[in-house]
Formats: C-alpha cells, structure tokens, sequence
C-alpha cells in the first residue's frame, strides 16, 4: 500500500458504517495498521474518538437518519464496509427486541446507506457483512429468527437490494461470529452454499480480514462468499484473495 505522503490511491479512504463495535472496529483498526486512511461514520462520535485510533476521520452519522449519511460524504471514499447491527436488548445485541425496530437498523438502514452513497455519486465497492445462509433453512437460523427479529428474512432483503443497486458490492457471509483474537487458524472462503449452525464458526478478527482482502480485489466485485475459520495456518492476503476467485455459486450443504 502506498504511504500517505505520495497522494493517489492511499490518500482515498475506507469508510466504515459500524466501526465502534464487533467486526466494523476490527476492520477500521488493521485498516491503519496498513496504513490505509480510514473514516467511521458513528453515532457517538467522542464514544468512537476514544475507541479508534488516532488519525481515523470520525463522522457522526446514524443510518435510520438519511440526512445524517450526507456528513460522510461517501463519493470520496474508495470502500463502504456496513457492519452495522443492532445495539440493545439482551447482551446488547438485540435479542428479544421488536423485529420492527431491528428491521429498522439492519434492512431500513443498508437501503439509507445506498442511497446516500448513490447520492454522492460512489463509485467504490461496497461492502456488506452478512451472514451465512440466509436462504437455507437450519436449527440456529430457526432459532436466531425467532430471538433477533427475523434475522435471515432482514439479510436476504439487504442482500437483495445492494445487489440491484447499480453499485459495485461483495458479500461476505460470516459464521457465527466470536470475539476470539484472530490469526489462530486457517480462514476458509468459499461460495455461498454453507448452513448457519453453531459448529461453525469465525473470529470477528479474521472476518475482518477477508473483508479487507475482499475490497479491493477485482476478483470479489459483485461475489457473495461464506467465511469460517477451520484448524490450521493463518492463510497470507494472497491466499485469501486466491480463494475469492472460486467464490460465486455452488451446491447447498450442512455446516463447514
Ligand atoms: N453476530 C454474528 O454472529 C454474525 C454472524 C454473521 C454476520 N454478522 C453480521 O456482521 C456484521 C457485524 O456484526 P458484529 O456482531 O461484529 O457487530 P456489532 O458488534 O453488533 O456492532 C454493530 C455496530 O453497528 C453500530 N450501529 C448500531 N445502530 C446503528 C445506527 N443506527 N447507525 C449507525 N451505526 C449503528 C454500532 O454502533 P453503536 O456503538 O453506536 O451502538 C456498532 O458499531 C453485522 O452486519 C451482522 O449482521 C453477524
């Protein structure tokens, strides 16, 4: 990546939708870690000043708030990552809340997203952190619709409506996600055809990685892909990026 003294490409930022918790903060600190300019769009700006490193452009915004998304004015940024999910109800992650305000955030939310982004004439990628099949029936899909608001119905409706944006995008499909510290294990990235179930599993770290990869790879530009951590050697960005290119479409199975 290039330093930030050269101008060009270094010099357009990342954008994270997301970024005070979970997976979006993982992507916004190895974003500087590489040295890449980083914006985060947050709702509490001095909350995020003091969870993100310095030098990251904080921009407050809320995505159930359109007008607010103009603040981050999207048209500069070379990526869009959304990884926002709802805040609240029990273990603050919005189980046991009414499926319409979660509907609110996560569906209602992406589509302000797009929009604004549209609006600012984007042309990057963006980004969309979703989760693993959400078409497919399955015990812990069953289980997480009824607990988080219809989950899988709000994931194929947000996978839905940036597909046919016009926008260029990539999906990444997380297992279930876990706060384990990344770089312990092998990150698999195959095509969308795995079932959500407990066994299967990823370090928000490690999705944030294949997210990373995913951006600015040609290959990833309009690909759903699964994600999932597997026992063995932490891959390097090449292998990840090699693994994008089989990404796409394939046959449905049970867990990892
Ligand atoms: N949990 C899983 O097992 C799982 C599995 C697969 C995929 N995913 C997907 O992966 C993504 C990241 O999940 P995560 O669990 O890592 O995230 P998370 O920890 O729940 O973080 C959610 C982020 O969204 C922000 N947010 C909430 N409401 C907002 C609003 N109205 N406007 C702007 N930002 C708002 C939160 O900010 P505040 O600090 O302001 O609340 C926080 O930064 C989500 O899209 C989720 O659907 C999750």
């Amino acid at each position: 990546m290039l330093t930030k003294d050269t101008g060009g490409p270094a010099m357009i930022p990342y954008c994270i939708v997301g970024g005070t918790r979970g997976t979006g903060m993982q992507i916004a600190r190895q974003l500087v870690e590489r040295g890449a300019p980083v914006r985060c769009i947050a709702r509490d700006p001095v909350k995020a000043r003091n969870l993100l490193p310095a030098g990251v452009d904080i921009r407050q915004g809320d995505v159930t708030d359109p007008a607010s998304l103009r603040r981050a004015e999207f048209g500069e940024c070379r990526a869009i990552f959304f990884a926002v999910d709802f805040t609240g109800g029990f273990g603050g992650r919005g189980f046991f809340k009414p499926a319409r305000q979660i509907r609110t955030v996560t569906y209602e939310g992406l589509v302000n997203t797009v929009e604004a982004a549209r609006e600012a004439a984007f042309t990057g990628r963006f980004m969309l952190l979703s989760g693993m099949g959400s078409e497919l029936p399955s015990c812990t899909g069953r289980l997480l619709n009824a607990i988080k608001g219809n989950l899988q119905r709000n994931q194929r409706d947000r996978d839905a409506y940036l597909r046919n944006s016009g926008l260029d995008w990539s999906i990444g499909r997380g297992a279930v996600l876990t706060n384990g510290p990344g770089g312990q294990a092998d990150i698999r990235i195959t095509p969308p055809v795995h079932r959500l179930s407990m066994l299967c599993r990823v370090a928000r770290p490690d999705f944030a990685r294949a997210l990373i990869v995913a951006a600015d790879a040609p290959v990833a530009s309009r690909k759903v892909f699964d994600v999932f951590n597997e026992p063995g050697i932490p891959p390097t960005d090449e292998a990840l990026t090699a693994q994008l290119k089989h990404a796409g479409s394939g046959t449905p199975k049970y867990g990892c």
